[in-house]
């Protein structure tokens, strides 16, 4: 045996940089005399660009999941990073930022402003970001051809249909070009041969543009259309895996 010290073979790495960690999160909320355990100890993390959907029965903690992550409420106890950093270290001025230019939120019920123009929903969350007025512009000009809606432009929500409602709001959430995509239940409010279509598109312009995304569904088929699927029961992931394609 040679005394020369031996190399360990260097171990290629495989796992991606983990962008979204959940760890140990429990939520309840209570109800007067009741208490409701929303999440029960959940620990899960999402890497860059992963594709993910989320499925369980009513009840079963999937939207309390998503805000959690969004930063749209706080966990009672565990935590929750994004890139790395802690959202509970954050203040609130840096959790408006993180809310407004790395996630982009869908939600079911669209959530655009009523009494402005589809142009002018999408326009929203660039003027939010101080951006300067011609560059608004280009970059709504290209969000609204991304999901084929540069015809509609200027109709207001009620002139437009729920699908093409929820590609406006779909345009809105890539705006600022957000790293994370929440989505709960995208499609709930359309039929279900719109609703997959819809989904499709906002899968496609996730990849395209390398986005994480995580999105509700009640619809089997569409789960499976992401490549990693989670199963909620009664606030604690059940399954976990990865598509098979
Ligand atoms: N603001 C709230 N106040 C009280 N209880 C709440 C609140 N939000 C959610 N809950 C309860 O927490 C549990 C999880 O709710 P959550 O909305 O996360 O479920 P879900 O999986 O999204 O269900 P659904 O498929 O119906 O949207 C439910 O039992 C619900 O009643
Ligand atoms: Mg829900």
């Amino acid at each position: 045996m040679s005394d020369k010290k031996k190399i360990k073979p260097r171990t290629r790495k495989t796992s991606k940089k983990i962008f979204v960690d959940v760890k140990d999160v429990s939520k309840s909320y209570t109800m007067g005399e009741v208490e409701v355990q929303a999440l029960r100890n959940v620990s899960l993390s999402f890497s860059a660009g992963e594709i993910v959907s989320i499925v369980g029965p009513s009840g079963s903690g999937k939207t309390t999941l998503l805000n959690v992550i969004g930063a749209l409420d706080y966990v009672d106890s565990g935590s929750i990073s994004i890139n790395g950093k802690k959202l509970s270290s954050m203040k609130d001025k840096e959790l408006s930022f993180l809310r407004r230019d790395t996630i982009g939120y869908v939600f079911q019920n669209f959530n655009l402003l009523e009494e402005i123009n589809a142009e002018k929903n999408i326009e929203m969350p660039l003027i939010l970001a101080n951006l300067e007025k011609e560059e608004r512009k280009k970059r709504v000009e290209k969000l609204l051809k991304s999901v084929d809606l540069l015809e509609r432009r200027s109709h207001n929500p009620d002139q437009l249909s729920g699908g093409e409602q929820q590609r406006v709001a779909i345009a809105r959430a890539l705006a600022n070009n957000p790293k994370l995509l929440l989505a709960d239940e995208p499609t709930g409010n359309l039929d279900s041969k719109t609703g997959e279509k819809v989904l499709q598109l906002l899968i496609d312009l996730s990849k395209t543009h390398k986005k994480t995304l995580i999105y509700v569904t009640h619809a089997e088929i569409s789960a499976a259309l992401a490549d990693r699927q989670i199963h909620m029961s009664d606030g604690s992931i059940v399954k976990d895996f990865q598509t098979k394609k």
